[in-house]
């Protein structure tokens, strides 16, 4: 038997060897079309290879791309189960050509693989072409060698295959299996097609245009090919099944579920075992490429699936969670195709566990009062919109939950009373919001909030995306349209930009409109909760709501923020371990140049509590351990060690965030847990190092780190060593040298200092062949002396000596430093009762141009602007003392 491993390898394999690259599957949502939910075909990767936008370097490509139809414009969901080709996961094995060969050889390629490959019987396949595609139909003949009967027309869109309202399209021709006459059903055209006889396997699309817009539809650059064939189905008729859920490997995650929940994978509870398997798989890739269950948007299309799932485990009597039970069989059998799926095992796991543990709280309450009320109807009659919406506030029934449950019966939801339910809440929330105070300028992002939906943010796995614009804000206004050159605010339906919040500031970064239109973004603001608002700025150009613009976040910016942000949470746990649990986070600034943290701390950290702090985190940094994310409740969270902040507000799941430790294994001696809504490095290692710059006080009780990691780190050590290299050669030694340099250098200005000091006592007391003469005035000794250079507060020394050198007498002495004179008089003590140095300082400052001065009787000093006029201040010293004494 071929499995469906095998058949993906032979797919691949074979357009490897005629000349393709064989590319990875994308992720699940799509980066580069906001238009579409879920990636839904194989040539969704290359939508903008196929229009020109994007180059490769090659030209011919095979995928086996992840598809989920489910909650958009495909939404295969309320089928799953209970027919035998409806999936919400699916596999589309495809070969593409971007401009390269066309018709002929996509046919060639497409009959040798099944028929010479893959081994079916030539007389059992039979094809459509668009009715206007001779070209196609002589192929068929020519190198199949079909007959006309087996060629069969159709003029609808069945073979006109489009991606979407917008996009790549073209005719195409569809190749069938034929099942035989045994099974009920018509040929493709024909009224009963949908019997089960007849089997489209493969699509072949001949892109040839692009449809632009509802009415315009242009030519692609060159003829190119995009083909798709479902992996179940090609398995299915490969291994002679007509149920897609008997190959083997839906047969194995059936099984699995049979097994579980302990029923009959084939007995009463067929379709529950289908659906469980179906939305197992759906559920796990969705998570894996970064989905997690949410009342909006994509999240609530998996919560939908996993609800819906986990209603049918109930159907089969579980009393545990059973969906993440099934998870390890579903990478045995899909984890070396897909790789991620085994990265993403544990959080898929914990994701779905939680889910179904809280789902189950309400659940039975909910089905027990869906019977309460069903059993007040009559036959057929619809349930009320108020009850369904009931189920859905309260008990957490979504909607087609809800309907699911009833079809078994033969009963609908009125969907109108149900969305009039809604309404009147929407409403209420509304009235509330309005009376909460928040500013008036605020209502703005309040209205669009509610027009626009919650902005889906991707870039927890993506720096660049697309997004479609949905409003356009200038001065506080919405407009539809902005013209360069203009600043305004700009709201997309799902960005790869993060919007400033838990200390991280918002990214920064450009996008682009598909008209080529470039726009600056300078930051992102997340406005009443989760709409992304980014600061936008266009030079020149026009762009609309409903343009598609191509956003690319400054991924070297964002990349230190995330560096900052991941080395914060190391810093924060290492300085609880080392200076105590009273430490928590104050405050936290997480920029792309340097992150912030404030905590409380009575008192400054020593520079031993700061290095040991420092190792500690770039310990774990080396540790290089993975930093990895799940969704809890909060309580668990906190179960788990995640430091709750005190006064945050948490919604009813939180992003765990956890790092550090010794082993590659989550679940031990975890070193940092928090709650955390920001972006991180995948391993710690990516932090490169932490340096520690400051430690300072901010407020009584709290103190403030500042640090730098990753290449801020090293542009600050490389800044440091700049430094000390032009320190050392001023010095002129080595920069090993240089401290002891530094040292001797300040030990020989001491010394010189105290030699100059010394030096200019001698030269002031007249030493150093100075004079050292005193006059008598009036029978007291007067030395008087006026000098330069001398800082003011050497002078009193100098005054003290001459006041010994002469022994009983009166010493004045003016320095003239800085443009400014100084002047101190010193009277000996058996003199103090007759002459007071105060008195004679003033006289002396009046000469300087000063006022006063003042001291006590043995020693005064004054100053003044005067430095020319030293002698005039010693005359009048002179005069002031012989008056005293007359
Ligand atoms: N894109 C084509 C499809 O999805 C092949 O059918």
């Amino acid at each position: 038997m071929q499995t469906a491993n095998d058949i993906r390898r032979t797919f691949l394999d074979y357009f490897v060897e005629n000349g393709h690259e064989e590319v990875a599957s994308s992720p699940l949502v799509p980066r580069n079309d906001p238009t579409l939910l879920f990636t839904n075909a194989g040539m969704v990767q290359f939508k903008n290879v196929f229009t020109g936008q994007e180059h490769r370097d090659y030209k011919r490509a095979a995928t086996s791309q992840k598809c989920v139809r489910a909650g958009g414009k495909h939404n295969d969901l309320e089928n799953v189960g209970y027919t035998a080709r409806h999936h919400t996961f699916f596999e589309m094995l495809g070969n593409f050509s971007f401009g390269d060969y066309f018709k002929e050889q996509a046919i060639e390629h497409a009959w040798t693989l099944i028929t010479k490959r893959y081994g079916l019987p030539e007389d059992k396949l039979l094809v459509t072409v668009y009715h206007e595609d001779e070209e196609a139909a002589g192929l068929w003949r020519k190198i199949a060698g079909l007959p006309d009967e087996r060629i069969i027309r159709i003029a609808t869109s069945d073979n006109f295959w489009a991606m979407g309202d917008t996009g790549p399209c073209g005719p195409c021709s569809e190749i069938f299996f034929d099942h035989g006459p045994g099974i009920p059903g018509g040929p493709p055209g024909s009224p009963d097609e949908d019997g089960d006889r007849f089997i489209e396997i493969w699509n072949l699309v001949f892109m040839q245009f692009e449809q632009i817009s509802k009415d315009e539809r242009v030519n692609l650059p060159r003829p190119s090919i995009d083909t798709g064939m479902g992996l179940e189905r090609i398995a299915a008729v490969l291994q002679g099944k007509h149920d897609n859920y008997d190959i083997d490997l839906m047969r194995a995650l059936i099984e699995a579920t049979a097994h579980e929940a302990n029923v009959d994978p084939d007995g009463p509870y067929k379709v529950s075992n289908r659906v469980v398997a179906d939305h197992l798989r759906a559920s796990s890739f969705l998570i894996a490429d970064g989905v997690l269950p949410s009342n909006e948007g994509r999240g609530y299309v998996l919560r939908r699936i996993m609800r819906r799932a986990m209603r049918h485990a109930h159907i089969m009597g579980c009393q545990d969670p059973l969906v993440w039970k099934l998870v390890p069989t579903l990478v045995k059998e899909m984890g070396e195709a897909f790789p991620e799926l085994g990265r993403a095992e544990s959080l898929i796991k914990e994701t779905l566990k939680l889910e179904e543990t809280r789902f189950k709280e309400t659940l039975g309450r909910g089905l027990k009062h869906l019977e309460e009320e069903t059993g007040k109807l009559g036959e057929g009659q619809t349930l009320s919109g108020e009850v369904a919406f009931k189920l859905y506030d309260t008990y957490g029934f979504p909607l087609d939950l809800t309907q699911d449950i009833l079809r078994g019966q033969g009963r609908a939801v009125d969907t109108d009373g149900f969305e009039a339910a809604m309404e009147r809440q929407r409403a209420a929330a509304r009235a509330a919001w309005s009376g909460s105070g928040e500013a008036a300028t605020d209502t703005v992002w309040f209205e669009l909030r509610e027009r626009c939906g919650a902005t889906e943010f991707l870039g927890y796995d993506t720096e660049q995306a697309e997004g479609q614009i949905e409003a356009l804000v200038v001065d506080g206004k919405p407009v539809n349209k902005v013209e360069g050159p203009t600043e305004f605010a700009l709201i997309v339906n799902q960005t790869p930009f993060y919007g400033e919040s838990g200390g991280q500031v918002g990214d920064a970064g450009s996008a682009r409109t598909l008209g080529g239109t470039e726009i600056a973004v300078s930051d992102t603001q997340k406005k009443v909760g989760d709409l992304w608002v980014h600061m936008a700025k266009i030079e020149d150009g026009v762009i609309e709501v409903g343009d598609a613009v191509e956003l690319s976040v400054d991924g070297a910016r964002r990349g230190r923020a995330r560096s900052n942000h991941s080395a914060t949470h190391l810093l924060h746990e290492a300085l609880r371990r080392h200076l105590g649990k009273h430490v928590t986070q104050k405050g936290s600034l997480v920029a792309p140049g340097r992150l912030r943290f404030d905590f409380s701390h009575p008192k400054a950290m020593s520079h031993m509590e700061l290095k040991a702090v420092e190792a500690e985190v770039n310990e774990h940094i080396r540790g290089n351990s993975p930093v990895t994310t799940t969704l809890m409740d909060p309580e668990s969270a906190i179960k788990h060690g995640a430091m709750a902040l005190f006064g945050e507000k948490y919604g009813d799941e939180v992003r765990v965030v956890a790092m550090g430790g010794p082993s590659d294994d989550p679940s031990k001696d975890i070193y940092s847990v928090e709650l955390c809504g920001g972006t991180h490095v995948n391993r710690t290692g990516d932090i490169g190092l932490l340096h520690i710059v400051s430690e300072s006080a901010v407020a009584a009780g709290v103190r403030r780190i500042e640090a730098v990691t990753g290449a801020g780190a090293l542009e600050y050590v490389d800044s440091r060593e700049g430094l000390l290299t032009t320190a050392a050669a001023a010095a002129k030694v080595t920069v090993e040298q240089l401290p002891e340099r530094v040292e001797a250098l300040i030990e020989e200005r001491r010394k010189l200092e105290r030699e100059v000091q010394d030096l200019r006592r001698k030269l002031a007391e007249g030493g150093g062949g100075g004079t050292s003469e005193a006059k008598e005035i009036a029978g007291v000794s007067f030395a008087g002396r006026v000098l330069e250079g001398i800082p003011a507060r050497e002078l009193k020394g100098v005054a003290d000596g001459l006041k010994q050198q002469i022994g009983s007498g009166v010493a004045a002495v003016i320095s003239s430093d800085d443009g400014k004179a100084s002047l101190v008089v010193g009277v000996t003590e058996d003199l103090t009762d007759k002459v007071s140095a105060v008195d004679l300082v003033r006289a002396g400052s009046e000469a300087l141009g000063g006022k006063g001065g003042g001291g006590r009787p043995d020693m005064a000093q004054a100053g003044g602007p005067d430095a020319t006029a030293g002698p005039a201040a010693i005359a009048a010293i002179e005069a002031a003392l012989a008056e005293t004494l007359s």
